[in-house]
């Protein structure tokens, strides 16, 4: 069976707090996807290329702090810039959808309004690194700070230590929760606001209910 084309490839990128289950709904939508016979590239950020996983590395151990909010940030884009360039644009142009674990937004909530960086600097940031390449969709995860870190401790006591950004409190991943919501509010045509409360499934259920009209504007079938 022919794969379903599209007329231009699709961008989707998931974003969220700690512990609200981005990574299992991105990869029941990619499983979903490909049973329908989709091109999908599933990546990440910061990651997604072998530079990019380096810069991650650097960031996540704690080893940029030291030089500062800002230099933190210029990693975050320069890792970017490399994953545009190499992975997310490319796949794009062959009609491909390309859902991403985190992107601009997660510079925007951690780094900007609950960081200390400037607003507008990440914005030049954003262009450089992005470029031509800008999100069709974004879903925004969102579920209480109390059951985020909840969920994250459960899956930390099964994993490894926390990183840089999940040694944070409460009071702070509430305030990204906010600074998410906020971003979905300013920007309703590109972003939407999932509920993530409740079973995977049902997660997943109301992602789709999202998903597929776009899919509908956009897929020519083949044949
Ligand atoms: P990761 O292990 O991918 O976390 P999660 O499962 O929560 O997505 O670690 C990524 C961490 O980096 C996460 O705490 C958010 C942070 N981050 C930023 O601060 N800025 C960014 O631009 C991105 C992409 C991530």
């Amino acid at each position: 069976m022919d794969k379903t084309s599209l007329d231009k490839g699709i961008f989707i990128t998931f974003e969220g707090g700690e512990g609200t289950g981005k990574s299992s709904q991105i990869k029941r939508l990619e499983k979903k996807l490909n049973k329908l016979d989709y091109h999908v590239v599933l990546t990440r950020e910061p990651g997604g290329t072998a530079g990019a996983e380096a810069i991650r590395h650097v960031i996540l151990s704690g080893g940029a702090e030291k030089l500062g909010a800002d230099v933190e940030a210029m990693l975050f884009a320069a890792a970017r810039s490399d994953h545009v360039d190499k992975i997310i644009r490319p796949a794009l142009k062959s009609d491909k959808i390309v859902l991403c674990d985190r992107f601009f937004d997660s510079t925007r909530v951690y780094q900007g309004a609950t960081g200390s960086v400037d607003m507008e600097f990440l914005y030049a940031l954003e262009r450089i690194a992005c470029d031509d390449v800008w999100p069709d969709l974004t879903l925004i995860l969102d579920l209480s700070a109390e059951e985020g870190m909840q969920r994250a401790d459960a899956r930390r006591s099964m994993n490894t230590a926390p990183d840089r950004f999940e040694k944070e409190d409460m009071q702070a991943q509430e305030m990204r929760r906010e600074a998410f919501r906020l971003i979905a509010d300013k920007e309703p045509e590109r972003c939407k606001l999932i509920n993530a409360s409740g079973t995977e499934k049902e997660v997943a259920e109301r992602i789709w209910q999202v998903v597929e009209p776009l899919l509908k504007r956009k897929t020519a079938k083949n044949g």
